[in-house]
């Protein structure tokens, strides 16, 4: 027999997700290799077998099993986009908009990523250290194992910087992987607001040189959208972004159908970003040059919209889907990739199986990370129990969260405990 740290027992599915270690594309995102009453091998924090639980304890024998009597098993959630670090949130915008005014109108009278601003710049980098661990270890609650997490809220040299130490330290002390992104073209700040030529010189030869130098980030991303950063403003900040070493993700054609898919195609994304307005060419484009899409159903339901992204036909074309909250805290308070699951199915016509794909093993390779977001030998031990008697209950058992274990790198780091006295 073989000795391991951990097995996990008698799974009413495992839903291993094994495949190529290639996104999944069209059909391909319909199998989550599901093995019925299902068990897992662990040691030092990574996955040494997976089978039917008759099978693994046939061969490997643990001072530590848990049987998890018939509940579902499967990957820990990657969530690929989202803003968590921040000062204070914007409910205010929230009732503005469900009073009729929109995202733009907003953003364009005072609030919006420019109201954000200041008070970032004022905190320290505890206090912003501290608010940001609060609200991802409230995402582990939920699931998350795997996290994206862009600056964007400082919009100087000074403060991007500090944001990313913020994301540096938060990946440090807390037990999930963190990613960071520099998103120093998130907007303009007040002060260059007439003199936008400054800020982009500013972000080209001092912020993003900066950042590469301090290895602060993997990725530079860019809000290319009208009121913001137009197509060729983009593909400028962009180029220079390449030339210095960072790799591309963009938010693109969420608002209206500018040419962002086409863009990021063009520049060689790694992904393109909300797609709700992107064009049949832009979908197109991102098929033929290997650009995830990263959809984002909840900023769509948080600013009331209707034009959800066209993931159907992004699937039948063979597109790389993924999922994410796209949290912050403006366009979209969402901490839950349960809750996006749930809307990807019912407003975006995913199957959920589809929807699942697109928010563990898919969601890893749009962050170019091939050792999670499938249960197969070899990846680290990222695992979700899931209190559910199928994985179709997940996004019909909406507004709640059916994780009953979280465990990440082989160890558990949180366990549901209904502690209600009557
Ligand atoms: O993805 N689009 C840009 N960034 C966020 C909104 C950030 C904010 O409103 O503070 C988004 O929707
Ligand atoms: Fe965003």
């Amino acid at each position: 027999m073989i000795q391991v740290d951990l097995i996990i027992i008698n799974a009413g599915e495992l839903l291993s997700l094994k495949g190529s270690h290639l996104p999944r594309i069209g059909k391909e995102m319909n199998d989550l290799g599901i093995i019925i009453n299902g068990a897992v091998a662990l040691s030092s924090g990574e996955i040494k077998a997976v089978g039917t639980t008759e099978a693994i304890l046939d061969k490997y024998e643990s001072d530590n099993v848990i049987d998890v009597e018939g509940k579902i098993v499967m990957p820990g959630f990657v969530d690929p986009h989202t803003h968590p670090v921040f000062y204070h949130t914007r409910e205010n915008e929230f009732e503005m908009r469900i009073l009729g005014k929109s995202y733009v109108e907003i953003s364009q009278s005072g609030g919006g990523i420019r109201s954000s601003i200041a008070a970032v710049r004022k905190a320290s980098e505890d206090q912003l250290f501290q608010l940001a661990k609060k609200r991802i270890l409230k995402m582990i609650t939920q699931g998350t194992t795997t996290l994206e997490a862009k600056s964007g809220y400082g919009l100087s040299t000074e403060s991007e910087l500090k944001m990313l130490r913020v994301i540096k330290r938060l990946d440090e002390e807390l037990p999930i992987d963190i990613i960071p992104t520099f998103m120093g073209a998130h907007e303009f700040p007040n002060e260059y607001i007439n003199n936008k030529d400054e800020y982009v010189r500013i972000l080209k030869e001092e912020m993003m040189p900066q950042v590469i130098h301090d290895h602060l980030a993997e990725f530079c991303d860019i809000f290319t959208e009208d009121h913001v950063y137009g197509i060729e403003l983009s593909r400028d900040i962009l180029n220079r972004a390449k030339d210095l070493g960072f790799k591309i993700r963009m938010h693109v054609d969420e608002i209206k159908p500018l040419g962002g898919a086409e863009l990021a195609a063009e520049m060689g994304a790694v992904s393109a970003e909300h797609l709700g307005a992107a064009s049949d060419k832009g979908i197109q484009a991102l098929k033929d040059k290997n650009v995830v899409a990263v959809l984002l159903p909840g900023t769509i339901f948080s600013l009331g919209m209707k034009n959800y992204a066209r993931a159907r036909d992004m699937i039948d074309r063979g597109v790389t889907v993924a999922l994410a909250t796209d949290y912050n805290p403006g366009s979209c308070n969402c901490d839950s990739m349960q809750f996006i699951i749930t809307l990807a199915t019912l407003q975006m016509k995913m199957t959920v199986a589809e929807a699942i794909t697109a928010s563990t093993v898919n969601a890893a390779y749009s962050l170019q990370r091939y050792n999670t977001g499938s249960i197969e030998p070899g990846k680290q031990g990222d695992i979700l129990i899931m209190d559910m008697p199928s994985y179709r209950y997940l996004p019909y058992h909406f507004g709640s969260n059916n994780v009953d274990t979280v465990i990440k790198n082989g160890k558990i780091i949180y366990q549901s405990a209904p502690n209600i006295s009557y």
